[in-house]
């Protein structure tokens, strides 16, 4: 996946990183451990933005002077730029969304002529809510039934369970998440895809954490749509990216009517644009998409195999710290000696989550606590919350100890 350029400087993940990152050299730093919920940024993706806004701001797609001209190149830069990220053949095939969660439901709106009342949308006990609560309004207004495939105690995709429902309900689509935010659990992602299009299913793969934390290469992985959003991927918020293979954008209906998705608008009605324009009502947010480029090169000047074992060894690290302390319950594939990524999730015996983030703050920690926005995982683990370390490029060995220092002191508060 790795795009490093010629005569690019190569990046590595780590305490040198932090250098990239106004966070630490000039705002408040610290112990940041929730990159799964946003990321830090790095100085190249504030600078775009602050070039965008200075030097190149005119309306996209519409004035006929030289400064939208310009603004409209960088814009359809950075639309290539995220093709060649995940691998899609044809820029035609990238819409820019506000987030992973717009465009979920962008396509749970946009393909609502294509069910029809009885089918079945199976899902995973992985999920987001971002890719649960779409599909649950849909199937209200159409008459559908979402079906969940079963995770593991240890919270992995529980395949088998997946492949029978995959068999019984025979579904119109199936939406999965890469990489779950709540364990990090990496789903089997190439075999659920070839599993649910041999079903006869569509594919949507959320990878608004795989796309930052694994990189993906849409053509090869067969999907029909991927989303993700920027600020996970160490770009600015409100924009993110819906992929989808052409013909199936073809297929999709306008949800969003305005300005610059349409062809002709007459008093009688009115004609769409091409795809992806189509799918692109009103301004767009181009100085966040051309931030969204930026930090795609940013990422591309690490190498993919160094991010993944920097974030491996502090997976393992912190599950090793935890190991060795009194009264934790760690959860997810580790939780038994498997393999996860990026996130480890874990609770405290005598401690509520919400009170370890508490002091946890006091030691310069900033961690999340909570339900992730995955209440059905939390659920099916028989937990209400859990704490939640999630890693970047700028996490280090140092920000374990800090967790460490606030885990004593945190028992030593409530009791052991
Ligand atoms: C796996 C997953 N899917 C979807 C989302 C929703 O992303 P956003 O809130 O940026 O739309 C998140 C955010 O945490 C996530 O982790």
């Amino acid at each position: 996946m790795s795009q490093r350029g010629e005569g690019v400087d190569f990046l590595v993940p780590g305490l040198k990183a932090r250098e990239h990152f106004p966070f630490y050299t000039e705002g408040p730093g610290g112990c940041y451990l929730d990159s799964a919920a946003t990321a830090q940024r790095p100085k190249v993706v504030i600078d775009s933005l602050c070039r965008t806004l200075i030097h190149h701001n005119a309306n996209v797609h519409r004035g006929a002077y030289r400064l939208s001209a310009e603004a409209s190149d960088l814009y359809d830069n950075a639309r290539l730029i995220v093709a060649r990220y995940i691998g899609a053949r044809s820029e035609r095939s990238i819409v820019f969304v506000r987030g992973a969660t717009e465009g979920v439901n962008l396509v749970a709106r946009s393909t609502e002529h294509l069910f029809k009342q009885g089918d079945v949308i199976l899902l995973s006990l992985l999920e987001h809510h971002s890719n649960i609560v779409p599909w649950q309004m849909l199937a209200k207004r159409k008459g559908l039934k979402v079906v969940f495939a079963d995770i593991t105690d240890d919270g992995q995709l529980n395949v088998k369970d997946f492949e029978n429902k995959l068999r019984e309900y025979k579904p119109a689509l199936v939406a999965i998440t890469q990489l779950a935010n709540s364990l990090g659990t990496v789903t089997p992602i190439e075999d659920v895809v070839r599993a649910a299009h041999e079903a006869g299913a569509r594919v949507l793969v959320d990878g608004a954490q795989g796309a930052a934390h694994l990189g993906v290469n849409v053509e090869a992985l067969g999907c029909d749509y991927y989303v993700f959003s920027g600020h996970k991927i160490y770009g600015p918020t409100g924009i993110g990216v819906l992929y989808a293979r052409p013909e199936r954008l073809e297929e999709m209906e306008p949800f969003q009517g305005g300005g610059d998705m349409i062809s002709y608008v007459s008093v009688e009605g009115f004609g769409c644009a091409d795809i992806p324009q189509r799918f692109e009502a009103g301004t767009p947010a181009f100085p966040e998409a051309i931030a969204l480029g930026a930090a795609i090169e940013f990422v591309n000047r690490f190498s993919r195999e160094e991010m993944r074992a920097h974030e491996k060894s502090l997976v393992t690290a912190a599950v090793d710290m935890l190991r060795a302390e009194q009264g934790i319950t760690l959860y997810g594939p580790a939780s038994v000696g498997g393999e996860q990524a990026t996130v480890v999730s874990f609770s405290i015996d005598t401690v509520h989550p919400h009170d370890f983030a508490t002091i946890a703050d006091t030691h310069n920690v900033q961690i999340r606590a909570g339900n992730h926005c995955a209440m059905p995982t939390l659920r099916r683990l028989g937990v209400q919350a859990t704490v939640r370390m999630s890693f970047g490029v700028y996490s280090c060995q140092s920000d374990l100890t800090a967790v460490q220092s606030a885990i004593r002191e945190a028992r030593a508060m409530f009791g052991r």
